[in-house]
């Protein structure tokens, strides 16, 4: 570079370096600026556009089983249909993996289940099922106790928990992951005068969702 900066005349070479800055210069302009309307086209999109979150709800809870051995093992059997709407006009969801599994009082009462993967199109609503089961699952020590308490309370109260990832599609275009959870709460009537297993609630109750 510089032996042939040296051998041609002085004035010229100034000359092709500064055509060269300035090409470089106009070059970093245009992309700079093509970037930035892109950039700014897509956060209007999105403002625009602005996907609300999916709602769920509880429709039916249903508890086969629920059955303590060694006072900390625990054998659960239960379903749970769900249904899931998409509020948004313009955005579809895909639902890439869903997990799903059944809590009491903070502890895990069934396994996580998998849900299978779908897309779900603009205000659609899709029923989810879901059956989860535990066998020997450890529980604290205290579970047999806090059921026995819930039964003399007349109701048993039961979280459905999911999370997953989402990714939105806004015409051709589809977003990144996101991660979301939810929680239902299931109210089941559960009493000493009542019968034992299955319990059974059919409900309509709103779940919380956070993207
Ligand atoms: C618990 O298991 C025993 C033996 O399998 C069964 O007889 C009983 O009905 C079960 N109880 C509940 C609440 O499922
Ligand atoms: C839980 O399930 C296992 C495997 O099916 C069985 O061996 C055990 O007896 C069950 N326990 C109760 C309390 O039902």
């Amino acid at each position: 570079m510089s032996q042939v900066l040296s051998k041609s005349p002085k004035h010229c070479a100034n000359k092709q370096g500064f055509t060269i800055k300035k090409q470089h210069k106009k070059f970093f302009c245009i992309f700079s600026s093509f970037f930035t309307s892109i950039l700014s086209l897509i956060l209007l999109l999105w403002l625009i556009l602005h996907p609300s979150k999916p709602q769920f709800t509880l429709k039916e809870a249903d508890i086969y089983q629920l059955n303590l051995s060694d006072s900390h093992l625990l054998n659960s059997s239960m379903q749970f249909t769900l249904l899931s709407k998409n509020p948004n006009q313009k955005v579809g969801i895909y639902y890439d993996q869903i997990q799903i599994y059944a809590a009491y009082k903070g502890q895990q009462i069934t396994v996580d289940t998998l849900l299978p993967p779908f897309y779900q199109g603009h205000q659609d609503s899709n029923l989810l099922t879901a059956s989860l089961v535990g066998t020997g699952l450890p529980v604290a020590p205290s579970f047999g106790y806090e059921v026995g308490r819930d039964q003399t309370a007349g109701k048993f109260v039961v979280n459905v928990k999911m999370n997953g990832k989402l990714r939105w599609k806004v015409g051709t275009w589809v977003s990144g992951h996101y991660r979301f959870n939810v929680n239902c709460v299931a109210v089941l009537p559960f009493g000493p005068s009542l019968p034992t297993p299955p319990l059974t609630s059919n409900q309509g109750t709103l779940c919380s969702t956070s993207v």
